[in-house]
């Protein structure tokens, strides 16, 4: 669809199928693969006919982590000078869903990325780990926080602390994982999930990203507060009323987007 190198992107009706495609590097994460992939990620925002995006490695790695090769010689004016990986925060930015299609490794800022997802599908080969400390240092692309908030304090220290990888079944055991499912049948499933909430009003789909995500910054009060007032701002759409009269007439909804 476009001229990107490190990534593959189609699309599948309603749903953008992003695949990371460096496969000489497990598609480890360099600074060309944010930037294609924030631009994909923009397009599909903007894109109107777009309703919910996947991403997804390869059968052997979704990604084994930020590329250590580039970031082998860099030093610390380099890193904090130029706030490293604060690039990502505009992928957390994106307002539409999108899953996290995982099989293979998924490892460091792999681990990190299915979970700036709003949820991962797991193929039962996915093995998560946080290794950074193999390599002297600490996560730096939100896994700290997030693998904290997904799995627990316990779960997430030893993790962190011995980079012990966790295959698909610990992962949904301990919340990380949405689902699993058989890996030839990944990719077909997590576009499958993702067509179906394609199909869905897409404000209230809007809405109801916004508000699970403001479970993680608010109180429990404020974020009850959030979503109230997000589900009163729902009545003032075309699709409210259309949704709750097509249930009545008992026929599926047609969205406007109003
Ligand atoms: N960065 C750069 N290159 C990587 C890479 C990474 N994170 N992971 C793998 N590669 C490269 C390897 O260097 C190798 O390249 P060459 O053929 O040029 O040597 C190629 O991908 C294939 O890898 P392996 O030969 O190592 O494959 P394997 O099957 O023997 O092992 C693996 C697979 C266990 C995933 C192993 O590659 C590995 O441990 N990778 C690194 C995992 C890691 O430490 N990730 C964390 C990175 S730091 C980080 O992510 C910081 C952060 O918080 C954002």
């Amino acid at each position: 669809m476009s001229d990107y190198e490190t990534i593959l992107v189609e699309r599948r009706d309603a749903v953008t199928l992003v695949t990371l495609n460096r496969p000489q590097a497990l598609n480890a994460l360099n600074a060309q693969i944010l930037s294609e992939l924030l631009d994909a990620m923009r397009a599909f925002d903007a894109d109107s006919t777009q309703g919910c995006a996947v991403i997804t490695g390869s059968a052997k790695a979704f990604a084994a982590g930020a590329d250590i090769k580039e970031m082998q010689e860099m030093d610390f004016a380099a890193m904090y000078g130029g706030d490293h990986f604060s690039g990502w925060d505009a992928f957390t930015r994106t307002r539409k869903p999108i899953i996290a299609a995982v099989a293979g490794f998924a490892l460091g800022g792999g681990c990190e990325l299915a979970m700036m997802c709003d949820f991962i599908l797991a193929a039962d080969t996915a093995k998560f780990g946080q290794p950074e400390i193999k390599l002297g240092v600490t996560p730096g692309m939100g896994g700290s926080q997030r693998l904290t908030r997904a799995v627990g304090k316990a779960k997430a220290m030893e993790m962190c602390l011995t980079g012990r990888m966790i295959g698909a079944e610990e992962a949904e055991r301990c919340g990380l994982v949405a689902r699993i499912v058989p890996a030839d049948d990944l990719v077909e499933e997590a576009v499958k999930t993702a067509q179906t909430i394609a199909a869905m009003a897409p404000l209230a789909v809007k809405a109801n990203k916004e508000m699970v995500n403001a479970a993680f910054d608010t109180t429990l009060a404020q974020g009850v507060q959030f979503e109230r007032r997000l589900f009163h701002g729902l009545f003032g759409t075309a699709d409210q009323k259309e949704g709750m009269t097509a249930f009545v007439e008992k026929r599926p909804g047609n969205w406007t987007g109003r």
